[in-house]
């Protein structure tokens, strides 16, 4: 390679078919997780007033929306509940009519071509917000996990097609792994949120799926300064038998996501959590940036980054506008 004038960048910039052959990162909706909240009721529609665009559905809404999203090109959903009671063991999650639980049988039926995965936590579920039991207003790792095993299960046992869990609990892999195998269920896949960090970016997730704990959640989510720690998260989780790997949030962590990448070469999926979601929707609503084309941005840098898959709120819209030709 020789400098300029030989060299010139720019000749590989001036013609529109000569960048999309020199691309290198695609973008399309099979990448697209989509969450999404179900809460109890009929007929349900609730907006979350921090998050434009997206609402709490009751089950019965559900398969209407399910069948549409299936329709828009979006592989998957993630399902969080709000139940309508919560207890200090969040055993709400294990019920066999659970409403995540219930949840999975409509998706099944209304959009059998759709993925039905579930996030695995307890701050849905326990009165306290907390990930799991508490001993002496402590969160209580090891006793976290046999609750775990069992919500695993009874997911499972609904028809589950994939089972994530978020808690940042240690073990916790392994526990759902071997609970899995133990009750029939060894060909199911996990996705674990193995590098999930501290970040003050879920401030209107919590509001959508009223989980906001007494205090935080430091004393098990990665401090933001880390990175080295990520990869050991990651290593662990694998060795437990994740099939797939989570960094969480997305873009403030596109450097973890790339060494994930780079180091595992396994399945990667990468986070763009509420907060990312809200600022780029209030920035646009407010006319200071242009919506649409930030929020392709900054799904194309996650992808660019090393993520295989992406969960996000912007998962339809984006999906729309990949079907319609969009161009940046
Ligand atoms: C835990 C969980 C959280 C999110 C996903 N799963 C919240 C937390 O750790 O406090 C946050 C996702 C987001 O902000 O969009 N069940």
């Amino acid at each position: 390679m020789t400098g300029f004038p030989n060299s010139r960048m720019r000749r590989l910039r001036k013609h529109e078919g000569l960048r999309r052959l020199v691309q290198e990162t695609t973008l399309t909706s099979d990448c697209f997780i989509y969450p999404v909240f179900v809460c109890p009721g009929t007929a349900v529609e609730k907006p979350v007033p921090s998050m434009p665009g997206v609402s709490q559905w009751s089950v019965d809404r559900l398969g209407e929306e399910a069948r549409k999203i299936q329709d828009e090109g979006v592989p998957a959903l993630m399902l969080f509940g709000i139940p309508e009671e919560k207890d200090a063991e969040g055993s709400a999650s294990w019920r066999e009519n659970g409403i995540v639980q219930q949840g999975i049988s409509v998706l099944k039926q209304a959009a059998p071509e759709l993925v039905a995965a579930v996030d695995l936590c307890f701050c849905e579920y326990t009165e306290h917000g907390h990930c799991g039991s508490l001993n002496n207003g402590e969160l209580d790792n090891d006793a976290t996990l046999k609750i775990l095993a069992r919500q695993a299960v009874s997911l499972a046992d609904a028809g589950a097609d994939l089972i994530a869990p978020s808690g940042m609990i240690d073990g916790m892999v392994g526990a759902v792994r071997s609970s899995l195998d133990e009750a029939g269920h060894p060909e199911l896949p996990i996705l674990s949120y193995a590098a999930k960090y501290a970040s003050s970016f879920y401030g209107p997730f919590r509001d959508a799926a009223e989980s906001t704990p007494e205090g935080d959640r430091r004393s098990h989510q990665m401090d933001p300064s880390v990175s080295d720690q990520a990869l050991r998260e990651v290593a662990l989780d694998l060795e437990e038998g994740a099939d797939i790997v989570m960094v969480k949030p997305a873009l403030p962590y596109l450097d973890v996501i790339h060494r994930v990448k780079e180091r595992f070469g396994v399945p990667t999926a990468a986070y763009q959590v509420s907060g990312e979601y809200s600022m780029i929707k209030a920035a646009g609503e407010n006319g200071w940036i242009d919506e649409q084309k930030v929020m392709m941005e900054t799904l194309l840098s996650i992808r660019r980054a090393g993520a295989n898959m992406i969960l996000t709120y912007f998962a339809r819209d984006a999906a729309r506008l990949l079907k319609k030709g969009w161009k940046p």
